[in-house]
């Protein structure tokens, strides 16, 4: 088990490149089973979520390799095993895998992904679209089993704009004979992504991006290489880190109007931002400014996966900010560490009431969650002492070793092991 030690009250000043996108690579990677062909997936992020989705391609079958940054994947063979609950419970999003097995092989086994510590995770919109797809659905005790022998393409409406579901689809109708229609899909950056991905194996989706996506079958995918696009969570959460520690700090590797809901979020808190084709710059020389509501909501509204790295922000704030979080039930736990530290939150169902401070202190802090946990990061970094954080694998799951990438912007943080000093 390890631990991170962060001395805080540094500002942070240079560059820092993002990596690629873990919520962009896990898709494509499930994907990958549309082929038998290899696909070579370029600068493919080294993180627990990652390891985890490859652990499940391995049991399907699939060969799954690292040559430096790039990983290659092949399903030449994919075997019909169940996806049993150690592997979901690793990897709560391992539901969208559903979608590609089916369109390949039209039969998938995979233990129910359970809940986790930000909320319920329920995959009723999941099983609605595949059922909206003639896929007859049972459960065995906890074993989701998935007949998709008379599967046939249609319109399929979303009660909700779920990412996981929409991107399930999509893999679902890609070899599909006819035309699969998603109406009220999700519009996230990564569903782009991932259309530009099946494509890019000979696959037809369009209207990516806007609500109706169209998905046309085709008889056959081949192998490709591609680069997903850049983490817009890590790049916002590099940004919240100067905010709260202050500094001058250049994020490369970014698409600007994927980040621009975290960006209008910054200047509000009185951060300057320039933006240029690929890249942003903040400064910040003075103590936040409070945001009088901030709401998560889907894209391109203010994303829930920043949620916990902002309020790590306002926690320092001068004047009361309120945070909405309209996406999962139970995504304030993070807050209980930031009162630790010296931070006045208010925790009510879906609402926290954040009375900044002028200072924050350092504290022993557990993460439970990979966002909640970044937050903590931030907030050790921005805060006045030493701070020892641990649940580091959580935090592991999403950030490629964030305390090197802390480090290069001159934050004083070290993972140790835990039974070191
Ligand atoms: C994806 C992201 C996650 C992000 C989330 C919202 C990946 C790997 N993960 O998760 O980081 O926080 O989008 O932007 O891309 N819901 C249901 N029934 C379902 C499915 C979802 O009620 O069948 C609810 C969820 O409980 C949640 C909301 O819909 O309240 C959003 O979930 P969804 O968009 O599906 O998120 P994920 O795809 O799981």
């Amino acid at each position: 088990m390890q631990k991170l030690i962060v001395d805080g009250g540094n500002p942070l000043f240079g560059e820092i490149s993002v990596q690629t996108a873990k919520n962009a690579a896990l898709p494509i990677i499930a994907a990958c089973i549309l082929t038998d062909d290899t696909v070579v997936i370029e600068k493919c992020p080294r993180l627990k979520d990652i390891d985890a989705m490859i652990d499940i391609m391995r049991h399907l079958g699939c060969s799954a390799e690292f040559n430096g940054d790039d990983l290659s994947i092949c399903c030449r063979d994919v075997s019909l095993n169940v996806i049993n609950s150690d592997l979901t419970g690793k990897l709560r999003s391992s539901i969208f895998i559903l979608g590609s097995i089916l369109s390949r092989c039209r039969r998938a086994y995979i233990s129910h992904p359970g809940g986790c510590e930000i909320g319920l995770r329920p995959i009723d919109l999941h099983i609605a679209g595949l059922k909206g797809l003639s896929v007859k659905i049972a459960d065995d005790c906890g074993v989701i089993c998935c007949d998709g022998s008379e599967m046939k393409s249609a319109v399929v409406n979303l009660d909700f704009a779920s990412v996981g579901a929409t991107e399930n689809l999509m893999m679902a109708g890609a070899l599909l004979d006819g035309e699969t229609v998603i109406v009220n899909a999700a519009r996230e950056p990564e569903i782009v992504d991932l259309a530009e991905f099946i494509n890019a194996m000979g696959g037809k989706v369009s209207g990516a991006g806007g609500s109706i996506i169209k998905v046309n079958g085709v008889k056959k995918l081949h192998g490709c290489r591609y680069r997903p696009m850049p983490d817009r969570i890590c790049a916002g959460t590099y940004l919240t880190a100067a905010a709260a520690a202050g500094g001058c700090v250049t994020v490369k590797n970014i698409v600007p109007e994927h980040i621009f809901g975290i960006t209008e979020r910054l200047k509000k808190t009185g951060a300057r931002l320039s933006v240029r084709r690929d890249s942003v710059r903040i400064t910040s020389s003075a103590r936040p400014r409070a945001i009088h509501k901030l709401e998560t909501n889907v894209y391109p509204a203010f994303p829930t996966d920043m949620q916990p790295q902002f309020c790590a922000v306002l926690a320092l704030a001068s004047g009361s900010s309120v945070i909405v979080e309209n996406l999962f039930e139970n995504r304030f736990g993070y807050t209980s560490e930031l009162s630790k530290m010296g931070a006045t939150i208010t925790v009510k169902d879906r609402v926290a009431v954040v009375r900044g401070v002028p200072k924050l202190r350092g504290a022993v802090l557990k993460a439970s969650d990979l966002r909640g946990g970044a937050a903590l990061v931030v907030a050790a970094m921005a805060a006045e002492g030493r701070s020892v954080i641990y649940g580091v694998e959580h935090i592991d799951r999403g950030y490629e070793y964030i305390e090197k990438a802390m480090t290069e912007l001159g934050a004083k943080i070290r993972r140790v092991n835990t039974d070191d000093l």
